[in-house]
């Protein structure tokens, strides 16, 4: 089904693999479903917590933890096994275009802030495109024309080694 093309659509998974339930990847399984809205770009978005703080500062960097899953809700990446939140520099195109303008907002998305919770539906085209990516000695993470899906929890502005 192209659910990418409804104008919106709740977000549901099939039951999960044991090897993919294992661990805290699923520190958001818990978290409510909630309706996708679609924006032109392609891109779906919905919000679990608006978040009370400021938004992301444009071209700054900012932490954020994340769960990413592919569309038939196995995880590929998540912050949480890592234990810590990934910074990333906002808004100039460092990251997949999706995440940036799920994140920064634009184009009929409104910025997140800062302890705000949100789901992102990206499409291939916003995402890692029509060519495998995550690839090592040939094996890769990422298939072609994947659509990804990202439970963002926006943590904060970087502080970095401020003194
Ligand atoms: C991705 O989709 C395009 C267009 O349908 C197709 O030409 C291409 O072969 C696909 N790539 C992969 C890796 O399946």
């Amino acid at each position: 089904m192209g659910i990418g093309l409804l104008a919106a659509s709740v977000l549901s998974f099939a039951p999960l693999d044991a090897n993919a339930t294992r661990i805290e990847y699923y520190a958001t399984v818990a978290d409510p479903p909630c309706v996708l809205n679609f924006v032109p770009s392609g891109l779906g978005y919905c919000d679990l917590s608006p978040g009370t703080g400021e938004k992301a500062p444009y071209s700054e960097l900012i932490n954020v933890h994340y769960t990413a899953r592919f569309a038939d809700g196995i995880v590929f990446d998540s912050t949480y096994k890592r234990g810590r939140p990934l910074t990333m520099r906002i808004g100039v195109g460092k990251i997949l275009k999706g995440l940036d303008q799920g994140i920064f907002g634009g184009d009929g998305v409104p910025p997140m802030a800062v302890g705000g919770k949100r789901k992102l539906h990206i499409p291939p085209h916003l995402a890692y495109g029509p060519e495998p990516a995550g690839c090592f000695s040939g094996d890769c993470n990422i298939p072609g024309n994947a659509t990804l899906v990202y439970d963002i929890n926006f943590v904060g502005i970087y502080s970095g080694n401020r003194k």
